[in-house]
């Protein structure tokens, strides 16, 4: 991990060099200006200090003059609008491929979840070289998750997902902070990021691999609530559903990810789907947001099953 003081962490994600191309552009603009004015005031106080002669007769308002410092800086401020937005939207697009982690941050510490069951605690191991997305929520107050080594910070809601996807460039470990003030100990909620070789990462993860991945833990938790009951026959089918368009039944139409699941159980009246009527009882208060996760990890394992081909 860093040591000792530097000026700017390391820049261990494909986008860490890109935030910081644009900060220090954004440096130097700004820079520039302050000195242009800086020193423009202080000639202009000399030049024009009051002195025993007259003062020079009183110039008219030129118009070029008026038009360039107008369109100039609009320029330059466009440029830096489009710029950070193509950015911006880069990084809140991850890639189709990226490996999907589950985060719940609680007070006060970061609890992870990865695909096969592995759990960690304020650790998050990840593989160099591969788009990663961190699906996060939270069980209490408001978080965020913060690598400062790969440029990145989302903030962890409770109630609701909120995604993060970096890819790492360089192996090693880097800080987690939770960046978000979220009661006594939130300067003690963080963390290492480790980022591995895949090969290591792969004998890393078979080696915490837990018995049942969250898919299977959910299809218990679906049987436990005896979701099957309708889900099965007379209610809506969960067979690739995920990722797919549901028709509501005001007319609407929605794509089923994440949000949208995770809504439709802890609060199914929000949005019925077209020809089905709202019975299903709300959920809120009732599932853990592990069992949540969990829950929304079957559904979409599911997600072949609209092909015909995998049996849930
Ligand atoms: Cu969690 Cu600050």
């Amino acid at each position: 991990m860093d040591q000792g003081f530097r000026l700017f962490p390391k820049e261990a994600s494909t986008i860490a060099p890109q935030v910081d191309l644009l900060y220090f552009f954004l440096v130097a603009v700004t820079a520039f200006f302050t000195l242009l004015i800086f020193v423009a005031i202080v000639y202009l106080a000399l030049r024009y200090r009051r002195k025993s002669e007259a003062m020079p007769p009183e110039t008219k308002t030129d118009l070029r003059l008026e038009l360039s410092w107008t369109i100039i800086p609009f320029l330059i401020t466009l440029v830096m609008f489009g710029w950070s937005t193509r950015l911006f939207l880069k990084m809140s697009t991850p890639p189709k491929n990226a490996m999907e982690i589950h985060v719940i941050g609680k007070q006060w510490m970061w609890k992870i979840e990865h695909p096969n069951g592995a759990r960690e605690i304020n650790e998050l191991h990840i593989p160099v070289g591969r788009p990663v997305r961190l699906i996060m929520s939270s069980q209490d107050v408001i978080h965020s998750f913060f690598i400062p080594a790969f440029r990145v910070k989302q903030d962890v809601l409770p109630g609701r997902f909120s995604s993060l996807w970096f890819e790492a460039t360089t192996p090693g470990e880097y800080h987690l902070f939770c960046a978000e003030y979220c009661g006594t100990d939130h300067s003690r909620m963080t963390g290492r990021i480790v980022v591995m070789e895949p090969a290591k990462f792969e004998a890393w993860l078979a080696g915490v691999a837990p018995d049942e991945t969250p898919a299977k833990q959910g299809e218990k938790l679906f049987t436990t609530y005896g979701c099957m009951a309708c889900h099965g026959e007379r209610g809506p089918t969960m067979a690739g559903l995920y990722g797919s368009t549901v028709s509501l039944a005001d007319g609407s139409k929605v794509v089923a990810d994440e949000q949208y699941l995770r809504e439709s159980i802890v609060n199914p009246a929000a949005k019925v789907v077209a020809g089905f009527e709202p019975i299903m009882p709300a959920f809120q208060g009732q599932l853990s947001e592990e069992q949540i996760v969990r829950l929304i990890a079957y559904i979409k394992s599911l997600r072949t099953a609209a092909g015909g081909e995998a049996n849930p």
